[in-house]
């Protein structure tokens, strides 16, 4: 993981209250504040880029995509065009819609093709090169949900992002230190593209893109081109001759889904938030529902009581992330009874207040999937560099939360040939080895296992909450699994430790997913004290740098503010005006 700090002096520009933060970073603990409208991203141009469309007359659904658009242009990391995402959009009226752009497996694709002779996996073979891209689906993402819901043209809204490849933006330190990845020096695009042929990208250079704008141009003309015109052509072309997969059948078959969001509560707030394939919004709200049983308000932020209640939810609700979740379009997954508040009551039972459970002994509670629908144990989630999350509100009180991704940082590491754009590595999402006996010697389900056509398992949450029918938070983030803590961290900090969403956003982040069992700590922000009560009920402390980065927007109920957060950990900004 690259961990880089917001430049101080950058920020000094925008905010007034500082206070020393970990490692030299400079941390507000206020949001910026706007009256009408807000755009919160990983990057300061990509929020410019979303705020001067909504300024030109556009709604929140232009202005996502707008800044989705910009960041394919100025955050190669994560930003796409040959990636992946989600769209959660919440009308002012009310309504909320679920845009699924994930990436799917190719038709050549087949369960073990990551699997040597005799059956191990080749290391990195499902992460660096052609085999690791699923078929992109960030543009006909983007693309459908502007023609249903935007009010702009396409060509106007992606206009930005066309300028910044063609003029160029200056490079920030985060982005300079991604550059340096050598797996971009193993494909000959890549390098000549990202890494200067060998002169590497120093600070505050400007990176232009002609070949990613030219693409760029013809998305904007006609977006059908990426999946059935020159740039599938080309694309599959690039495929053929480098051993990848997918094929024009490919992309003229991928097919962006609109599922319903997922809905739960929270104290009284409403959460809506992302349905499989992403197991972001199950866990979320089976993480809730355990632990609104609980006084956490009175136990106190980041106390050993609430974090050890905290991370028992996690514990419990990862576990049937693993052995339960997949695309639902490939298996039956049981949403409905696993976001059950009775179901969360049960597994409340299991919960020891004074005492860590056990990963490897837990079980379900009686009479819920351990018999017919149990799924074998698979391995957890690892955690992988990059994705990008943005969150928008409009004047009107429309909102919009996206989250996008390419998988690791810089994707698969290839760009495609005279496309200029990198390709994910999605395909490593899959469980790229069913029926291996992990370490406790049981097999992995089958639920999350290649398959043509299939989505792989997501963990990312863009998630909005509300308070009695109005717009209260529009949330996500990056980091893998790390992504449903992070979400959680950010809404347990403002519904139950009064934070305000800057402070929800800075606050030190704490993790558990089941497998491996342990209690992942920020290195930064944990007392000792509070770490060893923690080991005292049996935890397993890890600690690690910081990480995720979470841009989100939070509206005052009283007085309609837009609160824009952006992430301390990430060069990021939250813009409005
Ligand atoms: O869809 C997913 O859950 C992963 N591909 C996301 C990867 C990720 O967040 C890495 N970020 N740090």
């Amino acid at each position: 993981m690259n961990f880089v700090r917001k430049p101080l002096i950058l920020k000094l520009v925008v905010v007034l209250s500082l206070f020393p933060g970990r490692a030299g970073l400079a941390q507000s603990a206020q949001p910026v504040h706007a009256q009408h409208a807000m755009v919160a991203s990983v990057h300061e141009l990509a929020s410019q880029a979303g705020v001067e469309i909504m300024q030109q007359g556009g709604n929140a659904v232009d202005a996502a995509v707008a800044t989705g658009f910009a960041l394919a242009v100025v955050h190669p990391q994560a930003g796409n065009l040959g990636g992946g995402g989600f769209m959660l959009f919440r009308e002012a009226q009310g309504k909320a819609y679920f845009l699924d752009f994930r990436e799917q497996a190719p038709a050549a694709a087949s369960r073990n093709m990551y699997l040597d002779q005799q059956g191990n996996i080749i290391p990195n073979a499902s992460m660096v090169g052609y085999k690791a891209a699923g078929v992109p689906g960030s543009v006909a993402g983007l693309a459908l949900a502007q023609k249903k819901w935007g009010k702009l043209p396409l060509k106007r809204v992606m206009a930005p992002a066309i300028r910044l490849a063609k003029k160029g933006f200056p490079l920030n330190y985060a982005d300079v230190d991604d550059l340096k990845d050598p797996k971009l020096a193993q494909f000959p695009e890549s390098y000549r593209i990202f890494q200067r042929d060998g002169r590497l990208y120093q600070q505050n250079e400007i990176l232009r893109q002609p070949e990613l704008a030219k693409t760029l141009e013809r998305i904007a003309k006609d977006p059908q081109d990426f999946y059935r015109g020159k740039i599938a052509q080309a694309l599959a072309a690039d495929m053929q001759k480098n051993g990848g997969l997918i094929t024009e059948k490919d992309l003229a078959q991928y097919q962006v889904k609109e599922r319903e969001p997922l809905k739960g509560s929270y104290r009284g707030y409403e959460i809506i938030s992302a349905p499989p394939p992403s197991s972001g919004g199950v866990v979320l709200l089976e993480v809730l529902n355990m632990l609104e049983g609980y006084d956490l308000p009175k136990l106190g932020n980041r106390s050993a009581d609430s974090i050890h209640l905290t991370v028992e939810a996690f514990r419990r609700a990862f576990m049937d992330r693993a052995e339960l979740l997949g695309d639902p379009d490939f298996s039956r997954i049981p949403v409905a009874q696993l976001i059950d508040k009775k179901y969360a009551a049960a597994w409340r039972e299991s919960i020891n207040p004074a005492h860590a459970s056990v990963s490897t002994a837990l079980q379900r509670p009686a009479g819920t999937f351990n018999q017919l629908d149990r799924v074998a144990r698979v391995a957890a989630p690892h955690e992988s560099d990059n994705t990008t999350h943005y969150s928008v509100v409009d004047a009107q009180g429309n909102a919009v939360a996206v989250t996008t991704t390419l998988n690791g940082t810089l994707g698969s590491g290839v760009t495609a040939q005279g496309l200029g754009f990198l390709l994910n590595n999605e395909m490593d999402d899959f469980s790229a080895k069913p029926g291996a006996p992990n370490s406790d010697e049981l097999v992995q389900g089958e639920v999350n296992a290649i398959a043509p056509g299939k989505r792989p398992l997501s963990s990312m949450t863009p998630t909005i909450a509300t308070k009695d029918g109005k717009l209260f938070l529009v949330a996500g983030s990056r980091g893998s699994g790390r992504i449903i803590s992070s979400v959680t961290n950010i809404l347990l900090g403002v519904i139950d430790y009064g934070l305000n969403i800057q402070e929800a956003v800075n606050a030190p982040r704490f993790h558990h997913q089941w497998m491996p069992d342990a209690l992942r700590l920020e290195d930064v922000g944990f007392s000792p004290d509070t770490i060893a009560i923690l080991e005292s009920r049996g935890h397993k402390i890890e600690t690690s740098p910081a990480w995720s980065d979470s841009e989100c927007v939070a509206v005052d109920l009283k007085t309609g503010d837009r609160m824009g957060a952006s992430d301390p950990r990430f060069p990021g900004r939250a813009v409005g005006y």
